[in-house]
This record gives C-alpha cells, sequence and structure tokens, in this order.
C-alpha cells in the first residue's frame, strides 16, 4: 500500500476543489474505492471518470432503498459504463435480526442496530480490501456531526491494527446549492426522488421529503435527534465531537 504522510497531505489538500483533492486520491491510491449513496454524490463519479475510467464504486444495497435509487443506480452504471458493486448485509444475521425484532423495530428502538447489521457491516467488510476510500459527506450536511470534517484523514473507525485507511471528503466545502449547479451544468443524472421534495436520501422508511426551509436531514430519521444522525459510516464524526 502507498504511504502517505496524512498531516502533510492534508495542509496541501486543505481548502483545494474537489476535483483536486479527487485527482490526487486517485492519483496515490490504486486500490481505492468511491462510497456512492445513490443521492448527489453522483457527481463525485462524474468527476473520477475523467481522471480514471476504471474507478471502483460500491454501493450499500440495505434492501430497503426505494425503487427510485435502485433505478437511479442503474441509471449511473449504464450513463457512465462502470460497474457498481452492491454490497448486501450477512443473511445469517439480518434473517435472525428481522425475525426477532420485525422489519421497522428502528421506529422503536433508534436505527443504530438495524444500520449496524444492513450497513456498517458490509462495509466493514469493504472497507478491509480497500487501501482508501471517498465519500460525498459535505459539512453543510451537518451543524451538529460533519463541522468538522476534514479533506483527507485516517478512518479510525474502519482501520484496523495491520491495516490503515485512508478516508477523502473532497465535497466537504461544496454546499447544496454547489453540487446542484453542477448537476444542472454538466447534465448529471440524479434520483427522481429530488423532484418529490427528497434533499438527503438514505433507506425508505427511514427517509422523508422536507418542507421549503427545513435542513436537508430533517427528513432522516425524523423521530430521532439531530446529534444522533450518523449512521455509523461515518462513526468518526461523532467521536470527535
Ligand atoms: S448517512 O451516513 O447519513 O447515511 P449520507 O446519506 O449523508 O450518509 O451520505 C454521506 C456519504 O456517505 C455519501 O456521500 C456516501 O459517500 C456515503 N453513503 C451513505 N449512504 C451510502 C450507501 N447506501 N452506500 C454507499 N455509500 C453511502
Ligand atoms: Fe435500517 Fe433505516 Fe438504517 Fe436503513 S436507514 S439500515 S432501514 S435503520
Amino acid at each position: 500500500m502507498t504511504s502517505v504522510n496524512i498531516e502533510q497531505l492534508q495542509a496541501e489538500l486543505d481548502h483545494k476543489n474537489p476535483r483536486v483533492i479527487l485527482k490526487k486520491a486517485l492519483e496515490l491510491f490504486d486500490n481505492i474505492a468511491i462510497s456512492f449513496s445513490g443521492a448527489e454524490d453522483v457527481v463525485l463519479i462524474d468527476m473520477a471518470v475523467a481522471i480514471r475510467k476504471d474507478i471502483q464504486v460500491f454501493s450499500l444495497d440495505t434492501g430497503r432503498l426505494h425503487p427510485e435509487t435502485y433505478r437511479f443506480i442503474e441509471k449511473v452504471r449504464k450513463h457512465y459504463h462502470i460497474d457498481i458493486e452492491l454490497l448486501t448485509p450477512d443473511r445469517e444475521v439480518l434473517d435472525s435480526f428481522v425475525k426477532s425484532k420485525g422489519l421497522f423495530s428502528f421506529y422503536q428502538d433508534g436505527h443504530q442496530q438495524c444500520c449496524g447489521i444492513r450497513k456498517v457491516e458490509p462495509l466493514k467488510r469493504k472497507l478491509a480490501h480497500v487501501d482508501a476510500w471517498i465519500t460525498g459527506q459535505r459539512k453543510d450536511q451537518s451543524l451538529d456531526t460533519r463541522q468538522d470534517i476534514p479533506e483527507v484523514q485516517i478512518d479510525t473507525a474502519f482501520s484496523s491494527a495491520g491495516h490503515q485507511l485512508v478516508k477523502f471528503n473532497p465535497l466537504l466545502n461544496w454546499s447544496s446549492a454547489q453540487v446542484w449547479d453542477y448537476i444542472e451544468a454538466y447534465q448529471v443524472p440524479y434520483n427522481e426522488l429530488h423532484q418529490k421534495g427528497y434533499i438527503s436520501i438514505g433507506c425508505e422508511p427511514c427517509t422523508r421529503a422536507v418542507l421549503p426551509n427545513q435542513h436537508e436531514r430533517a427528513g432522516r430519521w425524523w423521530w430521532e435527534e439531530a446529534t444522533k444522525k450518523e449512521c455509523g459510516l461515518h462513526a468518526g464524526n461523532l467521536k470527535s465531537k
């Protein structure tokens, strides 16, 4: 694996534009993957394919995504002629969870357990086999949990003793409006749910449309407090608070 000095790299990438960050990430790491959620972070794919054709892209298929999101993932796959690896939960663990707690336990006891099984464990499995990953996290997505994210960091949540994992967040300083300007300017495909009032899109039972001027993540896990609205993919955000 490439050995990099993260502090030095962070100093170099500080406040650089997303394309510069992506380019550096793809130059430094061969075995690097984009984590694509089926929402506006498709701009990462749009920029990345112009830099490297054979980019690795994966999506966490929780089994609970909207039909629109599945259609969108397929649209992106065809549009950019790329493979999108769909990561699914461990079948035995999922079967026993659903058998004991049913399909909607998160409304009673919070989303952590279901997200743990449907998102975090499959992500952990994937990240054990790459040297770095790229996410579409932005600071403006959350005043509570995303204000301190850097351009590049060691992913303390998913690194292990023998495996150091690097995480890049190229869109961190972009606002939602900048992402949408890019989508419009470059005719990037988008999830049709965005035409129905959805901004931040996750699983179907845990996402709803937002009203004008409501914060975009108000529609995610709306029955929980804002400070808990991280599902474990970006657990480092919570630890650093
Ligand atoms: S979440 O943690 O609350 O679900 P959010 O929807 O804001 O995350 O997305 C932030 C970034 O996390 C996305 O840009 C993407 O990189 C990654 N991500 C979120 N959900 C998924 C998913 N289902 N599959 C792959 N990556 C995801
Ligand atoms: Fe389960 Fe909801 Fe988390 Fe999806 S977002 S994995 S349905 S708790």
